[in-house]
């Protein structure tokens, strides 16, 4: 097995075994594009969407299958998730694409490509470092449509908590992963310890008003970490 494919069967047991709690978080995301669908003019013809970091897309292709998209475009920084995404949305009545790439790079592109009616991201924009976070809200904030939507699902920190402090509460939480092997649940930790910068709850928020952005949170999960906000053009 290569590296690849052991780290990516962990995260589908994570996943089968919802212990990042995707069911409720895909539940909110179906419902918040719901109530956003319903409050855009009628008729409103075309809906670009793109999925920042989309991996496999886990739980969403039921929902993208569903929404009367104009196009679907998939991307992530590793190329091997990408016919994996493909496969798993199947046959839509919308032209698709699977791009490798980055996405602060996405957001900052000069010049700015034709807006996004849509963004969703699921735990990806931890992997940014902290000041990145705030590069990308103002890059995205340039490539939405007026009247578009970021949906932004990933784990953030405890208000005023150390990544440190973070990263030993996530670890403590991971060792409770009981349907994971002890192996499994300590490359979980290896990699969380690694790549995961979660925001601060509320200096994120202020980053993104600055930014341009007005927040809701429009989901929590259980466990003081995963949550989902909602992010509009002010
Ligand atoms: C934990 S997986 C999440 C996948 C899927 N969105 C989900 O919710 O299950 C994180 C994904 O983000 C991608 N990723 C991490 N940093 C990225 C970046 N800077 N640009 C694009 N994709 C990135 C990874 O390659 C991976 O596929």
């Amino acid at each position: 097995m290569t590296f690849f494919s052991r780290h990516w069967s962990t995260y589908r047991q994570v996943l089968e075994h919802d212990l990042m709690e995707h069911s409720a978080l895909t539940a909110a995301i179906t419902q918040t594009i719901g109530g956003w669908l319903a409050q855009r003019a009628p008729g409103t013809p075309t809906l670009h969407a793109l999925d920042l970091g989309c991996g496999d897309l886990s739980l969403l292709p039921p929902l993208l299958r569903r929404l009367p998209l104009a196009s679907f475009t998939g991307l992530d920084l590793n190329g091997a998730v990408l016919p994996l995404a493909n496969a798993a949305l199947g046959l839509v009545p919308y032209p698709c694409q699977f791009l490798e790439g980055d996405l602060l790079a996405w957001a900052e592109a000069e010049p700015p490509e034709p807006t996004v009616d849509l963004l969703l991201s699921s735990f990806a924009i931890h992997h940014l470092q902290e000041p990145d976070k705030g590069r990308f809200l103002r890059g995205c904030r340039r490539r939405i449509d007026p009247d578009g939507l970021l949906l932004w699902a990933d784990v953030f920190r405890a208000p005023g908590e150390s990544r440190d402090t973070y990263v030993a509460r996530y670890s403590a939480r991971v060792h409770g992963w009981s349907p994971l092997e002890q192996e499994r649940q300590e490359e979980v930790i290896t990699h969380l310890s690694q790549w995961d910068h979660p925001a601060d709850p509320e200096a994120i928020v202020s980053q993104a008003e600055a930014a341009g952005w007005q927040w809701r949170w429009a989901w929590q999960g259980q466990h003081q970490a995963e949550a989902l906000a909602a992010l509009t053009p002010a």
